[in-house]
């Protein structure tokens, strides 16, 4: 499972290139599969969920490899190998993405229940209505998710309850291929969400109105592929870093980002006294002031983002002060509490809601990684803690961040894998 060593207690400074978007390239991956001819995609991180991933489109029957250490080239199959090996699809909620695809383009689809993180029951009732809604015919069968269609998927009126990003992402994908005019409403805002939507425009498809409420989908025959496309930077690894500067009182710039992509957390850092200089593609964040305690509330995009919450939680436990964060998206995303408590912290969850109360330094310890953020939470937690940090269960982060360790020692700390 790999272990991380970490000796706390330095301010990080330098700057670190923010790597591809690891949640849109996993959709990319899935999108692929849609068209025709080969394609190739920039700025890939090679991250352990990619590879995973890349395994999974090759069992049915694309060729995906790696041309430079972040190019990728595809061959999308002609025709569909078996579904995809339960072992691999397990390991990856995005999985669940190949859905939408695999009906629309070959008519027929097998994923087996997705895994990924433990962070929430992950349903995946919105993925069905939208799918189901375009005439595909969903069933569970051994674990596994089955669908079939008789004929061409047909464009629907969608409403989602929730703005599902994986929801979203699914009935888009599939409505490229309908027979007519598909609307997702209230439809998910993320920029991995535009990203997708530019992607399949470049194959040929006809999406409109991605990153607002309503995106209106007008079915083709086929799509291309014959595309070079560049992922975007991955926000929630320029936002890990962002906090990583602002909780180490350092001065860190980050190059190849897109500040509009972190917006809530410039806000939030701002906020809690740190300085955020805004560049074209990059950002810098120091600290001139002591900081100071705030409260967050996780919400869709454009809200504050889930996947940054623990990384708060971790640098809100030394700003003396009280801040309370509540859980809007997860039901399950507070593990790395008790983590942090053995490291000294003071934080008290009820439900939605955890109470940081600011303590003067949390002290190294031993602790374990239970899912990817709260891995970099951890993280955080160690390089601002005195003494040596242990953290368990580290292959966790491998699965989203492209050698962090490495950039993080760039930066000064004083990081190594056991
Ligand atoms: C995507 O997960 C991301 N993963 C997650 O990032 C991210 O936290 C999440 O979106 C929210 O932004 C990828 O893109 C691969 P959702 P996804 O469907 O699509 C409920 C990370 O650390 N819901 O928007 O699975 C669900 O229970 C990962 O990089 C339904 O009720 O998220 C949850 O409460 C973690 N029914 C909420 O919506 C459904 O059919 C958000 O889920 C689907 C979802």
């Amino acid at each position: 499972m790999g272990r991380i060593l970490i000796k706390g207690g330095v301010p990080l400074r330098g700057t670190v290139k923010v790597s591809g978007a690891k949640n849109a390239s996993l959709a990319l991956l899935c999108a692929a599969i849609l068209a025709k001819n080969e394609i190739i995609l920039e700025n890939v991180p090679d991250i352990s969920d990619v590879r995973v991933m890349i395994e999974i489109i090759n069992s049915l029957g694309a060729k995906a490899a790696w041309e430079t250490p972040d190019i990728l080239r595809i061959v999308p199959p002609e025709k569909l190998n078996a579904g995809a090996p339960i072992h691999l699809v397990k390991k990856l909620r995005a999985s669940n993405l190949l859905l939408g695809p695999m009906l629309a383009r070959f008519g027929q689809a097998t994923v087996a229940l997705p895994g990924g993180c433990n962070i929430g029951i992950r349903p995946m009732d919105l993925h069905f209505k939208g799918l189901t809604g375009l005439g595909a015919d969903l069933y569970l069968e051994h674990g596994c998710v089955c669908g079939s269609t008789s004929e061409r998927l047909k464009g629907a009126r969608v409403y989602l309850d929730f703005p599902s990003v994986g929801a979203t992402e699914n009935i888009m994908m599939a409505a490229t291929l309908a027979k007519g005019q598909t609307l997702i409403e209230n439809a998910a805002k993320e920029p991995e969400i535009v990203d997708l939507a530019n992607f399949l425009n470049a194959m040929g498809a006809k999406v409109r109105g991605a990153g607002t409420d309503v995106i209106k989908i007008d079915g083709v025959p086929s799509l291309n592929g014959g595309v070079r496309f560049p992922v975007i930077p991955d926000r929630i690894e320029a936002g890990t870093f962002m906090v990583v500067a602002a909780a180490t009182g350092g001065d860190i710039t980050m190059e190849n980002m897109i500040p509009a992509h972190v917006q809530p957390l410039i806000a939030k850092l701002r906020e809690a006294n740190a300085e955020v200089i805004e560049g074209e593609d990059t950002l810098r964040v120091c600290v001139n002031k002591p900081l100071k305690s705030i409260d967050i509330k996780t919400m869709p995009y454009p809200g504050f983002p889930t996947d940054m919450q623990s990384q708060l939680m971790a640098m809100l436990s030394v700003i003396p002060g009280t801040s309370v964060l509540v859980e809007n998206i997860f039901e399950n995303r507070f593990m790395v509490a008790d983590e942090l408590k053995r490291m000294g912290a003071r934080i008290k969850v009820e439900g939605r809601m955890a109470v940081i109360e600011g303590v003067d330094a949390l002290e190294g310890a031993q602790v374990k990684a239970t899912d990817l953020r709260a891995g970099a939470a951890l993280i955080v937690a160690g390089l601002i803690a005195s003494g040596e940090t242990e953290i368990c269960n580290a292959n966790f982060i491998d699965r989203g961040y492209h050698n962090l360790e490495e950039k993080l020692k760039t930066l000064g700390a004083d990081i190594r894998r056991k």
